[in-house]
Formats: structure tokens, C-alpha cells, sequence
């Protein structure tokens, strides 16, 4: 039987993960079929019954339900507990599991660079639904210190509740710090810049921007000109997508250069 998947978000036009989730599910001959819905809050009970019926085998989910899906599930595994935050759920022993992939794509990503984290300092920009997951990974990855600087401070100083150990910094503040996080929707409106002085602070150090689309934001494109060395989200991107695709299917997808190609829209 076609066992049937979903990413669930709004707005969810943008979302690569059906192309990308379709070229595996064809690539490795599976019955299945992976779609995209746009999706209000309060139809997330319904979906997720349609879970227990099997109705659907394995969703997705990204802004704004990241956090807002916990109450309807069942169980959560570790990573979904300590980041609050579910991007990939599943039934398991008739029970609906909310699993995060987000922290392990996001640390892939971050290795596969080679630039070290540990015993450093980074600065994330944002306090967005993926903010929780990047915390959880540079901790993992034993960053010395995470300050973090949202133009609404008041959502820092909630994600500070759950992460003690970050420091709030004022928005347009920067400091000393190896390493730079733009989590921030900023770049997915090209017209949109942040407020900082690339030309102080970006020789030498390592600028990461979540966003994938475009390939370089403004952000990226700054920090390069002055020096810094620059990555975009699309390994993580990949990464939680091949781990999500993981749990579902118990096969880990080749990453190929046609993969990686597959995204560039
Ligand atoms: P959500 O907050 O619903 O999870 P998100 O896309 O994950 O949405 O997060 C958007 C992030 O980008 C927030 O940190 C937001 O800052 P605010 O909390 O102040 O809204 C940030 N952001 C988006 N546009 C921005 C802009 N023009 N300038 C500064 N920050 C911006």
C-alpha cells in the first residue's frame, strides 16, 4: 500500500522537501508519496489522528508548528524534548512520536566545514523556531559561549528560560565571536539587511546563514567581501531531510553531487 507523506507549514510554498524527499522515495523504488500542505493551527489535531489511522505514515513540519504540534503527540524522543521543537513525527508502537532532526542537520552541516565550534564563541541572530535546535547543537558541539540578539528582544529572554547559559545581546550589537549564526527569516527578502559593521568584524571569521534561498543573502555576501568565510543552510537542509527520511524508511540516502543539485532553484 502507498504510504503517504507531508510537510506541514505556513507559508509552505517555498518548501524543498517534496522534491527532495520524491527523488529518494523514487531513487530506492519505495511506495510512497510525499506532498506539501498548508496548514492552519487548528487542523493540526485532525492531521495528527490521521497519523493514528494511518492515513498518513511520516510528517514533517516547519514554521510556525514547530513548538505548537508538542501538546497533540504522544511522545517525544530526547532531542525533541530539550530543543521543545518537532520537525519530523511518526507512529511507532501505536504511539505518535515528534522527533527533531533540525539539531543533528544543523551540526552536520556546521563539521562537514571542517571550522570548530568548540571552546569558541558564536553569536546567533534570530529567536525563530529553529533558534532552539541551533542551541541545542552548539552546545553539543561544546561552543565555549552563545550570545544571541533578536530585534524583539522579549523572544530572547523567553529562549534564555529554556537555555540559561545564553547571553542576550542588544540587536545591531556585535561583539568578539568565531562564529556567526543568522537564523533570522532576513535573507529570504532580498531588500532586507542587518544593521552591522561587516567591515569590522568579518576577516577571518565564519558566517553561516540558515537560509538556502537565495544561495548567498545579503548577509553572505557582505561578510565575504570583507574577508569572512561564508556557508548557507542547504547542508542542513539535507541532512535533517536524509535523517527524517531515515526514520520513516530505515535507509540513509546517498548525499550525491545530484542531490545537492537538486536544490538549486
Ligand atoms: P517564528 O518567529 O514564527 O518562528 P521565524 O521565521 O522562525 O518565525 O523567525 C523569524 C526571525 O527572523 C525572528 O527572530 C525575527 O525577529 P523578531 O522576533 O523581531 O520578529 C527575525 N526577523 C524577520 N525579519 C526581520 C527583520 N526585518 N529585521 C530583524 N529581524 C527579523
Amino acid at each position: 500500500m502507498k504510504k503517504n507523506f507531508l510537510v506541514i507549514g505556513n507559508p509552505i510554498d517555498h518548501s524543498l522537501s517534496p522534491k527532495l524527499h520524491n527523488y529518494w522515495i523514487k531513487k530506492y523504488k519505495i511506495d510512497a508519496v510525499y506532498e506539501k500542505k498548508l496548514l492552519n493551527s487548528n487542523e493540526i489535531e485532525s492531521l495528527i489522528f490521521n497519523i493514528r489511522e494511518e492515513k498518513f505514515h511520516g510528517i514533517n513540519v516547519t514554521v510556525p508548528f514547530k513548538k505548537i504540534v508538542i501538546p497533540f503527540l504522544d511522545e517525544l524522543s530526547e532531542e525533541a524534548k530539550i530543543s521543545q521543537s518537532v520537525n519530523t513525527i511518526y507512529k511507532k508502537d501505536n504511539k505518535i512520536i515528534g522527533d527533531n532532526t533540525d539539531i543533528e542537520g544543523f551540526k552536520l552541516s556546521l563539521e562537514k566545514t571542517g571550522h570548530k565550534i568548540k571552546n569558541r564563541k558564536t553569536l546567533i541572530l534570530g529567536a525563530g523556531g529553529v533558534v532552539p535546535s541551533i542551541i541545542v547543537a552548539l552546545r553539543k558541539m561544546q561552543s565555549e559561549k552563545i550570545y544571541l540578539s533578536n530585534r524583539t528582544e522579549i523572544k530572547a529572554t523567553e529562549l534564555k528560560k529554556n537555555f540559561p547559559e545564553i547571553e542576550i545581546i542588544k540587536w545591531g550589537d556585535t561583539l568578539d565571536f568565531d562564529t556567526i549564526i543568522n537564523a533570522t527569516s532576513i535573507g529570504l527578502k532580498q531588500k532586507d539587511e542587518i544593521n552591522i559593521n561587516y567591515q569590522k568584524i568579518s576577516k577571518g571569521k565564519f558566517f553561516y546563514d540558515v537560509v538556502y534561498n537565495p544561495p548567498e543573502t545579503n548577509f553572505l555576501k557582505n561578510a565575504k567581501k570583507y574577508g569572512g568565510i561564508t556557508q548557507n543552510g542547504k547542508m542542513m537542509f539535507i541532512y535533517q531531510a536524509q535523517k527524517a527520511f531515515f526514520i520513516w524508511h530505515k535507509i540513509v540516502p546517498e548525499i550525491d553531487k545530484e542531490t545537492i543539485n537538486l536544490l538549486d532553484v
